[in-house]
């Protein structure tokens, strides 16, 4: 890239820092609130005195919809003073439930939301979950409630960066109360689900490589209706995102296994919240950790999956290499690598089809595997010996140019003894 292209985003990104900062920006944006939330022409005397929640609601979704305070406080907007300001009907600070009828009252309605394209479920889907049972039927102080998930004045849609339901934040939003170890004793449920999800394939996933199609919380539990997956249930879910996975885990016999309630589905070998690659070497660990019978068919494939695995494995790296050794010899590589993408698919394919149990469907695409990594090793062998001819060839060459050095040396010196 050339040094011009660059100058000039660095002074755009320089132009564009400097404009929210400055004091003015700031005066007009606040006037611009006051503004927009007055009713035309009138004084809108709540954001008067109350300037913190003033700021905090401009910045939500809801302010830039014509939203005012009084749609979810009541009292009188057009008044200045606080005891007409705050006349009946005045809700001041709503209970939990009444924040649930509050923000129902559009969004629960589906003629309201209809235009926005949002669904106007969330509170009969709060009902069905957990959390809407201690906050419906049982009052209980620890519930959350949409505020709690959503803040009361700044509220975003999820896939504004800020928001407290974007993907990054929703950890965050859930065990502000699921790492509460008081409040989590109280039902005996542990804690300290978030930060082991953060260290597992998905939270890495996630946080590390901003893979957006990493499942957050919500992805396994819902968002309204969160609910522990079942035992039963819970290969569903999984299959949701990893579906080659769940085709070939359903047509084995861990699949009816696991609707019959007889193990815990994928979790039974990669954990719900710390959910981790088994290690190829680790595979005959985990089977035998419930196929505990030696001569069992379970311990023999147990055994003849990870081999093909590790032998699958290593073929591939060969591969590699050789294809290393074809490129330091001066060959042309791009035969043999597009043969090794093709045998690098047939690998990739052998995680999920493991999962059958079919150690024959295996067996073929390891034959593949190792067919097209002999193929590559043997192109590099040859062009490492002609490589060893061709030195070899040079020597000859050499010995005579040195030869005839050394002739003519010879022959110099004889002349000027001559002379
Ligand atoms: C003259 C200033 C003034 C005006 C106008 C005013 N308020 Fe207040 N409001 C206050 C003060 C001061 C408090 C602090 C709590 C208290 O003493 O009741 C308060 C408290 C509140 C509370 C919290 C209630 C509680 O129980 O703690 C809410 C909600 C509220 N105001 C909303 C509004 C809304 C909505 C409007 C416009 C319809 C409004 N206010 C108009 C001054 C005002
Ligand atoms: C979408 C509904 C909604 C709107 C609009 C709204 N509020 Fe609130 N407000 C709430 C809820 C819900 C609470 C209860 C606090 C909580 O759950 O965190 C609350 C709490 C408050 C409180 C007291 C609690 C505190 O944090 O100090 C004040 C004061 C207040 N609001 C003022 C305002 C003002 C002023 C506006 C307009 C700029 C406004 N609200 C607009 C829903 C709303
Ligand atoms: C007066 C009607 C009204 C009330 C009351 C209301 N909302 Fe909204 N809300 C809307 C409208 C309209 C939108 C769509 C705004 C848009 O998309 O620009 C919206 C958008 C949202 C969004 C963003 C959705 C998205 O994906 O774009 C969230 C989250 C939200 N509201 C939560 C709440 C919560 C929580 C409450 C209660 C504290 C609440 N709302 C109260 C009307 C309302
Ligand atoms: C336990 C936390 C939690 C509670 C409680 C909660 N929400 Fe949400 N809400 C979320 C999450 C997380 C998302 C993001 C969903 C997603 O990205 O699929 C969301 C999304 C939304 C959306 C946007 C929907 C869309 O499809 O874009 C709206 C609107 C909303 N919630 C309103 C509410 C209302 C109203 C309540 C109360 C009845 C509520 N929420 C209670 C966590 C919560
Ligand atoms: C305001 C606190 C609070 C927040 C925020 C919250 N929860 Fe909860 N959650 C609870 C409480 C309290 C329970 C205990 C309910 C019970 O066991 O009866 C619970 C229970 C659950 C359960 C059921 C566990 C079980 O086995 O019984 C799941 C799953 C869950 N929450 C997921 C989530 C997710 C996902 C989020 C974030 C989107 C979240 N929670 C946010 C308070 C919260
Ligand atoms: C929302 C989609 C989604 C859901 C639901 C989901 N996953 Fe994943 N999973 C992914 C993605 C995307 C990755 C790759 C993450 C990365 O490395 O960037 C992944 C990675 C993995 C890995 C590591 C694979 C590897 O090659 O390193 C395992 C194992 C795994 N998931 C198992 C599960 C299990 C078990 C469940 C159910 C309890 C599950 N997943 C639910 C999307 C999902
Ligand atoms: C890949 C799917 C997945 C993700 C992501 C996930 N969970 Fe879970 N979670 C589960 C499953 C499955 C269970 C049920 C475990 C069981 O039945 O053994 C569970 C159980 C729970 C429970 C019940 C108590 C317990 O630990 O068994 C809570 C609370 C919970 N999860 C909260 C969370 C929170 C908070 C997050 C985000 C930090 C999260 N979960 C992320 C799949 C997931
Ligand atoms: C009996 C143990 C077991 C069960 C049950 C199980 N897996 Fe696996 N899973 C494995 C093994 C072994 C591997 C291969 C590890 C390797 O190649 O290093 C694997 C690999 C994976 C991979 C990576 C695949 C790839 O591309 O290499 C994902 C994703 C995965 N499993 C998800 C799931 C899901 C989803 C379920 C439930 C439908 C599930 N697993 C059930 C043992 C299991
Ligand atoms: C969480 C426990 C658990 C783990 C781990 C597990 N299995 Fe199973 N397996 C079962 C259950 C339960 C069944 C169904 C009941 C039965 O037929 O024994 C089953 C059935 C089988 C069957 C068909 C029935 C039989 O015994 O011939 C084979 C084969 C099998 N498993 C192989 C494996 C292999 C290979 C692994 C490791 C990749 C493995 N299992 C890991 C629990 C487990």
């Amino acid at each position: 890239m050339s040094w011009a292209p660059r100058i000039c985003s660095a002074l755009l990104i320089l132009a564009l820092a400097g404009l929210p900062s400055s004091a003015s920006g700031q005066e007009r944006s606040d006037r611009q609130i006051v503004q927009q939330l007055g009713t035309a022409g009138s004084q809108y005397g709540c954001v008067i005195c109350h300037k913190d929640k003033r700021r905090a609601f401009a910045e939500g979704v809801h302010a830039n919809r014509g939203i005012v305070c009084h749609d979810c406080h009541g009292g009188d907007p057009g008044a200045v003073e606080k005891e007409p300001g705050h006349a009946a009907p005045f809700v001041g600070i709503p209970t939990k439930l009444e924040t649930v009828r509050i923000c129902g009252d559009c969004h629960s309605d589906p003629n309201q939301m209809r235009p926005f394209g949002l669904p106007a479920d969330q509170a009969a889907e709060m009902r069905t979950s957990r959390h809407g049972e201690l906050l419906f039927y049982r009052d209980d102080p620890n519930a959350p409630t949409c505020t709690d998930c959503h803040d009361s004045h700044t509220i975003r849609p999820p896939e504004d960066a800020r928001s407290d339901v974007h993907p990054l934040n929703i950890m965050g939003t859930c065990v502000a109360c699921h790492d509460d170890e008081a409040m989590m004793g109280s039902y005996e449920l542990p804690t300290g689900q978030g930060e082991t999800y953060r260290t597992s394939a998905h939270g890495i996933g996630l946080y590390e490589h901003f893979n957006f199609a990493a499942p957050t919380c919500i992805s396994c539990h819902g968002s309204h209706s969160a609910l522990p997956a079942s035992e039963t249930q819970v290969a569903d879910v999984c299959s949701q995102c990893h579906a080659l996975v769940g085709q070939a885990f359903y047509a084995g016999p861990h699949g009816p296994a696991t609707r019959a309630g007889q193990m815990p589905g994928c979790l039974a070998c990669h954990s719900n919240h710390g959910t981790e690659l088994v290690p190829v070497e680790g595979i005959e660990a985990v089977c035998t950790s419930c196929h505990e019978e030696a001569e069992s068919d379970a311990a023999v494939m147990a055994t003849d999956i990870q081999t093909l695995l590790m032998r699958a494995e290593g073929n591939i790296h060969s591969a590699e290499e050789a294809i290393h050794e074809l490129g330091e010899a001066g060959r042309g590589t791009d035969d043999a690598r597009f043969r090794q993408r093709a045998a690098l698919t047939d690998f990739h394919r052998m995680g999920p089809a493991q999962h059958s149990l079919d150690v024959e469907a295996l067996e073929d695409l390891g034959r593949r595997v190792s067919t097209v990594s002999a193929n590559v090793r043997n192109q590099a062998e040859v062009a490492e010996e002609q490589r060893w001819e061709h030195t070899l060839l040079l020597v000859p060459t050499w010995f005579l140019a040195l030869a005839a050095i050394f002739l003519a040396y010879l022959r110099l010196r004889q002349t000027k003894g001559e002379a």
